[in-house]
Order: structure tokens, then sequence, then C-alpha cells
């Protein structure tokens, strides 16, 4: 008899869509597992504006199938010159959602992010008056700060006092990964939530060392150990409503990975909802799953939960040692290993 698991239609809300060949060549695999996606904003000029936000929109919707079922929920790159203005119309706009927070120089196309967070403070605070969440890249830039540590750092240095500061404002700390970050959104207001991504939850830091260096498990903030991962996993299966699904999923091409500097990013849209069962089921907590992938996510933002139905099924499959990308391809999380769970498409 096949064990199914049939659960209310998820969301991503940290997930990164690409823009022209390369969209299309990942889009599907986002949509067919999920209704809505926070759709990050750090685009190559970043988008930065209403206007620019609306126009990758369009892009998004013309990538998918007639009448498919799946909602990008648009945001805005946070500069240091962000208006007031521009927000206001962003929260007025019912296809923006949020608005991320990139330290200047943290990850992929962060150039033109923020370099000190007094620069955003007028933004934040119409973000607040408005009611338009703040999505945060948690990592501080600052050189003398270990990669190991940025994490923590950020939240001495810039969430702490942000959230005392903008008491009102909703604020997403992303992909998280480590004990401190899962203690501090624990313990904190209701208005901080957190994504978590499968990478953090399946690999310790040891795992990019496993005999060799390994480009594809390389992304930002960077894996950390193992006890870390053990606190996500618990933050994740743990029912607690602030941790919800993010996939951070952030496909590059094989050979901009395997590199002599390699990128930051890694593909996981392909079998995203299977791996999060997978590592439920491991944690013994597959019943909270639908929360944490369906539920959690939603009432924070302030949607209704879907109406439809995705339904996986225990059966392997291996997971293919690369995908199409664009005129490349894109070497995916759990590439040539195999996934216990399997999505149907009934
Ligand atoms: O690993 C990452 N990749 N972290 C980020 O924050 C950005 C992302 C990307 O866009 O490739
Ligand atoms: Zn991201």
């Amino acid at each position: 008899m096949t064990t199914t698991l049939a659960l209310r239609r998820p969301d991503d809300f940290h997930l990164h869509l690409r823009d022209g060949a390369r969209m299309a060549s990942v889009i599907q695999d986002s949509a067919r597992r999920f209704a809505r996606a926070i759709v990050m904003p750090n685009l190559n000029p970043p988008i930065t504006t209403v206007t620019a936000a609306l126009e990758y929109r369009s892009r998004i919707l013309a990538c998918l199938n007639e009448g498919q079922d799946f909602t990008p929920m648009m945001t805005l790159f946070l500069t240091d010159h962000t208006s007031p203005a521009e927000i206001h119309a962003a929260a007025a706009c019912e296809h923006i959602y949020a608005a991320k927070l990139y330290p200047a120089g943290s990850t992929t196309n962060s150039e033109h992010g923020v370099t000190a967070i007094e620069s955003v403070h007028t933004a934040l605070e119409a973000m607040q008056e408005a009611g338009l969440p703040l999505l945060v890249h948690g990592e501080v830039t600052d050189p003398h700060v270990d990669v190991f540590d940025r994490e923590a750092a950020f939240i001495d240095r810039v969430l702490t006092p942000l959230l005392q500061r903008f008491r009102k404002l909703r604020v997403v700390f992303e992909h998280i990964t480590t004990r401190e970050a899962v203690h501090f959104v624990r313990n904190g207001p209701d208005t901080l939530a957190a994504t978590i991504t499968p990478h953090h939850l399946l690999n310790g830091r040891s795992a990019m060392f496993d005999g060799g260096l390994r480009p594809h498990l390389y992304c930002l903030p960077v894996l950390k150990r193992e006890e870390d991962r053990q606190a996500l996993v618990q933050a994740a299966v743990g029912g607690h409503p602030r941790f919800f699904l993010g996939t951070d999923s952030a496909p590059h091409p094989r050979t901009a990975k395997e590199s002599a500097c390699g990128c930051a990013g890694i593909y996981s849209a392909h079998g995203a909802l299977e791996l999060y069962a997978q590592i439920f089921e491991s944690a013994g907590a597959l019943n909270q799953l639908e929360q944490f992938a369906a539920g959690n996510g939603a009432v924070f933002y302030g949607l209704p939960g879907n109406s439809g139905r995705v339904t996986l099924e225990k059966r392997d499959w291996r997971v293919p040692d690369t995908l199409p990308f664009g005129d490349g391809e894109v070497v995916p999380l759990f590439a040539g290993e195999v996934c216990h769970w399997s999505l149907t498409d009934a």
C-alpha cells in the first residue's frame, strides 16, 4: 500500500526566480509545488521601483502556462535612496508584499544594497506606517567578523535595535542558519518571523567539505555547525507559528559555481517540498509539515490559506545530476541522491 500525504497547497516565502530563459527553465518546478511565492528582487539591476516590480511580474506571468494557478508575490529591493513615496506606492500595490534589506555586499547582486541601516530609517518608518513587511538578509558585512559569525553579529548590531525602534514593523528574518537566530525569533516579538531553507535543514558545514570542496553546497548565509542544523530542525518541526517555509532556491549556472570564485546559491525548487517531507519524517514530525509549509507564513503575512491541495507519496526517486538552466545547466540540491517522497501530479 502506498503512503500518501495530502497537504493544503503550500507557499514558498523566499524564492529566486531569475529572469529570461533562466526563469523559463526553473519556474515550473516552483509552480507545480507552490501556490504562491515571495519573489526576491536581487536581479541585475535590482528591482527598486514599483514599475520595475510590475514589469518583472508580467514577465513571470508570461512564463506560466495558460490558467496556471501560481501567484508571484513581488518585493522591492531597498537601497540607501528608497523614498517613502516609493514605499507607499508599493504598499498600495496589490502585487507587492514586502521590501527586502540586503546589506551592501552581503550576497549575490547586493552591490546596490543598504550601506548602513540609518540610511533606510525613513523608508522603514514608511513601511511600518503602511504595513509593508521588511525581509532581511541577516548578515553583517564587516570584514572583521568571521563569515560564520555574521548572522549572530547581525542580531546584536542591527536586528535588535531595529525591532526596538520599529515596534510595529513586521520583519522576516530570512533563511536563518544558527541556534542564536532560532532562539532570537522564538523569544522575539510577534512582529518577528523567520524562514528556514531545506538546505540548512539537511546539511551542516562539514557537508561542504565532504571528500573535497563541494561548491553546490555553498550558499549565503553559509551552512553552519551540526548543532545549528539541529536547532533549525527543531524550530521547523516544533509547531511554533513564526517559523515557516522559504526555500531560498537560488539557481546559478553550473560553470559559475564550479569556478575559482564560485557564487553563492543552492537550487532546490525541483524537489523542495519532497525534501522538506523527508526532513520532517526523519524528525518524526510529518504531521507538522502542513503548518510549516502552508499555514504559518500565510498567517504572518495576513493572507488567506490556499484552497487547493498537493499530494506527496512515499516513493523513491533519484534526483538528477543536472537540470537545464537557460543555455546551460544547474546542479540541484541532493543531486544523484535518493529522495523518499515524490510529488504526484494527480
Ligand atoms: O546563497 C544565496 N544565493 N544567498 C543569497 O542571499 C542570494 C542567493 C542568490 O541570489 O543567488
Ligand atoms: Zn535568497
